[in-house]
Formats: structure tokens, C-alpha cells, sequence
């Protein structure tokens, strides 16, 4: 039931404080037929110039408090010059941007709609006509969000549903962008199931419980608004180099030998190949930190992992969180451990562990929100990387996932649940520490990852640690990886994964990728190879998994025409490690993802915002993959500036400077990508069969010259691997059409990177008739080529980078 407007359900009264307002909304008068909570509490907080904190809730109601989510220290000092202000017409919150007075966030017409009671909190704020919002995930979704629509959030273990239902995390974030370009964030920071209601002018927050916990995040441009953000939940996590290689993964094989034969494979081919992956096949019966002593003996497990690390690949198991209860007493570690630690999910009212299922049938569940389960999950994590020494651990089915049973207690019923909270979930009056699991559950994916991640740190303190989750929560890409779940062998399933990393971007999720060739079903050599030259560019992780009823789709099992095509993408992936590995380190200085919407980066033309089949690979590649079976082309959106061919370096006159849309050719070996004119992108001249060989090889430095003549670019050099984040030395590019010079702007590793080659690219079509080098000695040759404007010199032996050249 609904109110008409001018009939609030509260009256507010106000007191100002040092960072804003507190004050309580009083139910005005009892109203037939609304049940809400008599008196609530409202505070505003002017956190930051650029970030406002309001909440409203019950004061005599007790919260679930949310570990480790909020990074940012609470404010102390009052704002000097907010992006925004504040005002409380009609008992509502109105924010409105200081500049221009663009209504952000405005409560004052729909006070009617303001309700807190048990199991149900409610706001509602009209928001800007027509807008573009991002975000609100996680689901399987256009960038630009449809609407009107209701979006619901609760982690489900689920098969790819239809567009718009609940996937594996749950991100209640959004950015808008107003029609005039202007953007802000907003995030409703609440664990519940919950629902977003999507109108156009309005939008409603709606959770079984919780605070009405909101933070403004007032950008204005999206690039703002990301480091705003992740200034509140923490930067997006440094990741070891070797991760950002190439992974091979399957469910299904049936002995280690099958996984060594998977590796010899990749080798005999020459395709490079980073991370060897063992999903639960290596289990004895899916007990989780033990290997079947049959047919993945641990002794041979190990001694495989040794010998990949010392071929410079690293070594992956997947670790779920549902433990067997199916062991005799004394047989299986793990699950005394566990119960004797005290850390597990309990039955709703029976002081005993509760007891669900998943593959190892009956299982009990760790509970990472009790501070106990650090201590039990470290040492089983050390005591079974004593054992198998892998490199990095997989976290999967943390949703996490129940099959019903009968002999399980009772799901609750509820007067309101946002969709399906049932199906394969575990009952929501199942206790957690931190509350019961209606108010725990969207937290299990992240706390689990982040207890595996300070795990890893306690086992090999200084090495940073790899983490791939399937849940996740807000903050989750501060500590560890994701990937986008099972996803199908099909054309659909490719277009969307672009949304969906651009989309976790925006979570602070960078490391994010799909599975290429598609999970389930059988993906065609066809769409293997656009699967990858796509995943190359556009997935920071990017891994070939599928299941175990799909045919094999290791890289080296396809013979056809595609072999040769699909070996020489595995090696693209090496030669821009050094440009992608630079934008990773970037997103952990700033926030700012590493593939990025055309929106993102080009915000003044209005045309990208519903671009959601090109995406940006930092701010200079531009990348347009072919998304369709059998097409031989594709039309792509070309904002209007200078863009060079990134395979020749050639000025591309078909799109450069044109501000529209183009047909470009794309056969099965090509997939269109440009350089942006202005930027400086750092290429590997050689490859190797891991990236870890690889990363010391000399660069090529591009320099792509825009209207004006000039580019700018930036590489970050570390050693990528340990978890110091201030040990790295930045390189800034300048280039003219007369000059070029490196500025070595924060020297805090030693590096002995080269650069082999330097191309300026964009110069006038007339002759240079000299190329001089202000640095000692060095020879080269040079050549350049007047029709296509693009200067190449090639150093005799290649220089050191932080040598300085002018
Ligand atoms: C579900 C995961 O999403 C998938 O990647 C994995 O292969 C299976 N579980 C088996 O572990």
C-alpha cells in the first residue's frame, strides 16, 4: 500500500554536528494499514568533499556489523568545499551538486515510501529523467541497465539465468550519468537480500533488513567517481604477474596424468601457457584439502607443481568451503579441525553445526564472519600447502551453495523476499557469528576469500597472493580475483562477458574475466578463436575452463585452419603484458579498472553510453571484437579523435577523426584494435613460453601522436610478485613530432628493463631527416616512412629504460 504524496510516514527533527546532521523521523500518526517502526534515526555525514554518508535506522534495533568492507578512516574534519549540498524539505534528504544544482539524491516526494520494520526497509529518491546507470550487479545484463525493472540481490549458485537475475555477488552500486554527462555513484551498503527498483525518474532500496546505510560518491566524471569509491572500500588488490598470463583449466579430468599430458600438450604445440588449474576432480570424495590417493597421489601432485615452477608456471586447485561430515571420527583433518574450532554455521535453534549438502554430500560449513576461522583455516591452508605446493587457490560454490535435503531444517517464510531466496541456499535461520544467514549470506563469499588470502600471507608472508573467487561482495577485488561463472558455449554468452568485466570494473573487481570457449556445452574452433582474441584484450584473467560433458577445448586440441591463429593470440597476450601489467598496478593506485567502457574515457561523447560491444584496455587500446558466428566484419563506434591500427601502427584514415560509427574488416585472424591518438603504449619485443620468462624482454615503446602533435603515456616496472606496493619505478613518455623523453617519476625499484625499439607514429608525411639521441652512446639505425608517417628506431643493443633518454 502507498501513500499519496504530502502524507508522510515521518515527521523529521534535525540537530546539526561537527560532519553534518543527526536527528529522528517520527511516525506523524498511526496509519492503517502500514506497519513501520515508530521512531528511526537519521545521520548525515559530510564525509569528504566528494563523498556523502546518510543512514537512517532503528536506534533500539540491533545491526549485523559488516567486516572489513568500509577501508576508509572516519572522518574527522568538517568538508571544506562539498561537490554537494545538502538541504531537508518536506521532512525529506535532498542533495543536489554544488555546481549547477543537478538533484542527485532527493527523498522529499516520496516520504510516503520511507518504511523500516522487521525483515523490510524501504527508500525511495527520484533520480534524474532518462539517465544512464551502470552497476547494480551481480546479473548478466547490458552495461546501460534496462528500465523499468526490478533487480534483485542475493548470491546465487546458478547456471547463467535469464538477463536480470541474481548471479554469484551482489554489488548494490550504481553510477549514473546525468543527461548532461555529469556522474555520481551511489552505494547502498546493506547485506540482506535485497531489491533495486529501476524507474525512470525514481529509483527504491528495498532489503529484508539492515540500516538504509547510502554513500554519494558526486564523481562528476566516472573516473572520479571510481577512485571515490574505492577510496571508501579499498583499491583494487595487486595480483602476481604470472597471473595475468594465460590459465588452463577442466572439469573432468581423471587422473594427474591427464592434467600432465593437458601441459605436455600446450608445450609440444609452443603455446604458452601460465597456470595449470585442478577443479575437484583431484579430491578424495570431494574432502577439501586432500587429494584422491589413486588417481591424484599428493606425493605426484607435488613433484608435478615443482616441476611447473620451475618452468616458470604456476599451479591452481579449487578449494570449496563445504566440508564432508562424512568421515569416520579420527579420519578426516579438516573437519575436526573445523568442529573443534568452533567456526561453523549452526543449526537454527540447536547448538550443533548445520548440516547441509553439496559434492561431498553431507557437509558442514566454515563460518568466515566468526574471527575464529582465520586461525583454523590458516593452518589447514598451511599444512596442505606443506603438502602440495601450490601457487594459488580457487574458491568455488561460496554463494554457497546447499542442495535441499529433507532431513534440513526448514527455509523461514517471509511477507517479502526479492525473487527466489531458496533455491540451493541454505535455510536464511541458519546462525552465523555475525548474525543469521539472511544477514551473513552475501558476506560468505568475500569473507571466505579474504580469510584464504590472509592464509596464503601467513603461509609465505611477503609473496602476494592469488585468489579466485565466485562470490563476492562490495570490496571484494580489494583482496582477490573473480571470474563470471558458468557461462555457455555460445555467441550470447561472449557478447555479454564484455558487459560483465566492464560491469565488475566498476565493483573495484579488475581482475575479472569469463571463461573462454564457454563453460558449458561445446564451443566450435570458430568461436574458440574469437573467444580468445576477445579474452586476450579484454579479460585481465583469462582462463580456458569447461566442463566435464563439453568436448576438450584445451588450445592445443584444435588442428584446423585455427591452430596457427589461435597460437599467435595466445602470444599476443605476452607481447601487451607489459602495457596491461601497467594498467593493473594503476588501478590499485587509482581505482580505475583496467578495461574500461568507451564512456568511461571518452564521457563528452554522448554516443558511447550504451556501448557495451567495444570496450577500452586502459585509456589507449580500443578494442572492437567480432561477437558473431561467421562474421567476417564489424561496426564499431570511433569517438572523434586520431586512431592508429595497433598491429601496423599506421594511422587507420577509415576512423580516425570521424566521431561515428565504421564497418571494419575482421577475417578469422583479426580483430580490429586501436591505438588512441595521445597515448604511449609498451610493447614485449620477444615471447616465451610463460610469461615469467618473458616479462625481462626488451620494449617497444609506441607513441601515438594526436591532433596536436604530442602523446603520453606511463609503464610501471616491479618485481610482480611481492605484496610491497611502494617498491615499483614509473617511466613517463613524452613524444612530439620533434621530440621524445622518458621521466623516470618515482624510482622505488631497480629495474634493468630495456627498450629495443621506438616508434613515433602520427608525424607529419614529410621526411625527418634526423634523429639525434641526447643519451650516451647509444647507436641505432632508424627508418621512417613518409607515407605512413611513422618513424621507427632500432637501438643496436638495447638500452636501459632508466638510463634517461631525451
Ligand atoms: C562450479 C563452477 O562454477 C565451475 O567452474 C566448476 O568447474 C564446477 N563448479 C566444479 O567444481
Amino acid at each position: 500500500m502507498s501513500l499519496s504524496y504530502g502524507d508522510p510516514n515521518y515527521i523529521l527533527s534535525l540537530n546539526e554536528t561537527p560532519l553534518g546532521w543527526s536527528g529522528n523521523y517520527d511516525r506523524s500518526k498511526s496509519m492503517k494499514g502500514i506497519k513501520t517502526d515508530p521512531k528511526l534515526s537519521l545521520i548525515v555525514e559530510k564525509q569528504t568533499n566528494s563523498r556523502l554518508h546518510i543512514q537512517i535506522f532503528n536506534p533500539d534495533a540491533q545491526y549485523i556489523e559488516i567486516p572489513n568492507v568500509i577501508q576508509a578512516q572516519p572522518s574527522s574534519q568538517t568538508t571544506t568545499s562539498p561537490l554537494y549540498s545538502v538541504s531537508f524539505p518536506d521532512n525529506g534528504i535532498v542533495v543536489t551538486r554544488s555546481k549547477g544544482n543537478d538533484v542527485i539524491f532527493d527523498t522529499s516526494k516520496h516520504l510516503d515510501q520511507l518504511l523500516s520494520r522487521e525483515n523490510f526497509v524501504q527508500l525511495k529518491t527520484s533520480i534524474n529523467k532518462n539517465p544512464i546507470i551502470y552497476g547494480l550487479g551481480e546479473r548478466r545484463t547490458r552495461l546501460a541497465l534496462p528500465y523499468p525493472q526490478e533487480y534483485n540481490f542475493i548470491p546465487t549458485d546458478t547456471q547463467t539465468p535469464p538477463d536480470g537475475l541474481p548471479l554469484y555477488g551482489s554489488h548494490p552500486f550504481h553510477i549514473e550519468v546525468a543527461p548532461s554527462g555529469e556522474c555520481h555513484g551511489i552505494l547502498f551498503l546493506n547485506t540482506y537480500p535485497m531489491q533495486v527498483s529501476l524507474e525512470n525518474g525514481s529509483l527504491t532500496y528495498r532489503s529484508m533488513g539492515g540500516k538504509l546505510d547510502i554513500y554519494i560518491f558526486m564523481g562528476p566524471t566516472q573516473k572520479d567517481v571510481m577512485t571515490q569509491y574505492t577510496d571508501l572500500i579499498g583499491r583494487p588488490c595487486l595480483v602476481p604477474s604470472w597471473s595475468m598470463g594465460f590459465h588452463h583449466c577442466r572439469w573432468g579430468y581423471r587422473s594427474l596424468t591427464e592434467v600432465e599430458t593437458r601441459y605436455e600438450d600446450h608445450k609440444k604445440a609452443g603455446i604458452p601457457v601460465d597456470c595449470m588449474w585442478f577443479d575437484i576432480d583431484y579430491m578424495d570424495n570431494f574432502k577439501i584439502f586432500t587429494t584422491n590417493p589413486y588417481k591424484f597421489p599428493e606425493d605426484k601432485m607435488n613433484a608435478f607443481f615443482t616441476r611447473l615452477a620451475s618452468e616458470g608456471v604456476s599451479s591452481v586447485a579449487i578449494i570449496d568451503p563445504q566440508m564432508s561430515g562424512n568421515g569416520k571420527p579420527g579420519g578426516y583433518h579438516a573437519h575436526e579441525a573445523l568442529l573443534e574450532s568452533g567456526a561453523y554455521l549452526r543449526h537454527p535453534t540447536e547448538d550443533k553445526p548445520f548440516v547441509g549438502k553439496a559434492w561431498p554430500r553431507e557437509c558442514i560449513y566454515p563460518d568466515f564472519t566468526n574471527p575464529a576461522s582465520q586461525a583454523v583455516w590458516s593452518s589447514l591452508m598451511k599444512d596442505f600447502l606443506g603438502r602440495v605446493n601450490l601457487t594459488g587457490i580457487w574458491l568455488d560454490m561460496n554463494e554457497p551453495t546447499c542442495f535441499p535435503e529433507t532431513s534440513q531444517p526448514k527455509h523461514p517464510t517471509f511477507p517479502w523476499t526479492p525473487g527466489d531466496i531458496k533455491t540451493n541456499n541454505i535455510p536464511m535461520s541458519v546462525r552465523a557469528h555475525c548474525g543469521t544467514h539472511l544477514a551473513a549470506k552475501s558476506l560468505y563469499g568475500k569473507t571466505m576469500s579474504d580469510v584464504t588470502v590472509q592464509s596464503l600471507l601467513d603461509a609465505r608472508p611477503g609473496i602476494r597472493p592469488f585468489v579466485l573467487t565466485r562470490s563476492s561482495f562490495i570490496g571484494s577485488g580489494h583482496t582477490h580475483a573473480k571470474w563470471l561463472g558458468d557461462n555457455h558455449s555460445e555467441w550470447p554468452d561472449l557478447v555479454d562477458s564484455i558487459s560483465g568485466v566492464v560491469t565488475m570494473g566498476l565493483f573495484g573487481i579488475t581482475i575479472i574475466g569469463a571463461d573462454i570457449g564457454g563453460f558449458l556445452g561445446n564451443t566450435t574452433p570458430e568461436m574458440m578463436t574469437r573467444w580468445l582474441e576477445l579474452g586476450v584484450f579484454l579479460y585481465p584473467f583469462l582462463r580456458n575452463h569447461n566442463h566435464h560433458d563439453g568436448t576438450e577445448q584445451a588450445l592445443p586440441a584444435f588442428r584446423g585452419p585455427e591452430a596457427a591463429i589461435i597460437k599467435r593470440y595466445a602470444f599476443v597476450r605476452q607481447y601487451i603484458q607489459s602495457y596491461m601489467y601497467t594498467q593493473m598496478h594503476f588501478a590499485h593506485q587509482t581505482g580505475i579498472p583496467i578495461v574500461r567502457s568507451l564512456s568511461m574515457e571518452f564521457p563528452a561523447d554522448a554516443a558511447t553510453r550504451t556501448i557495451d560491444t567495444q570496450a577500452m584496455l586502459g585509456d589507449a587500446l580500443l578494442v572492437t571484437p567480432v561477437i558473431a558466428e561467421k562474421a567476417v566484419n564489424v561496426t564499431g563506434h570511433f569517438p572523434n579523435c586520431r586512431w592508429y591500427d595497433f598491429w601496423s601502427f599506421e594511422e587507420d584514415l577509415a576512423v580516425s577523426k570521424k566521431g561515428t560509427s565504421v564497418l571494419l574488416d575482421a577475417p578469422l585472424d583479426h580483430i580490429p584494435v586501436h591505438i588512441r591518438g595521445g597515448t604511449v603504449v609498451t610493447l614485449q619485443s620477444q615471447t616465451a613460453s610463460t610469461l615469467n620468462g618473458m616479462r625481462a624482454s626488451p620494449l617497444t615503446v609506441v607513441c601515438a601522436l594526436d591532433e596536436k602533435s604530442a602523446a603520453k603515456g606511463f609503464a610501471i616496472l616491479d618485481d610482480g610478485i611481492s605484496t610491497n606496493d611502494t617498491a615499483f619505478t614509473r617511466l613517463d613518455f613524452e613524444a612530439t613530432s620533434s621530440s621524445f623523453a622518458i621521466n623516470v617519476t618515482r624510482n622505488n625499484f631497480q629495474t634493468d628493463q630495456q627498450m629495443e625499439k621506438l616508434v613515433i607514429t602520427g608525424l607529419a608525411r614529410a621526411a625527418v631527416t634526423r634523429v639525434r639521441l641526447n643519451a650516451f652512446g647509444h647507436s641505432f639505425t632508424w627508418s621512417y616512412h613518409a607515407e605512413k608517417g611513422i618513424l621507427t628506431i632500432k637501438f643496436d643493443n638495447p638500452v636501459k629504460l632508466v638510463d634517461g633518454i631525451n
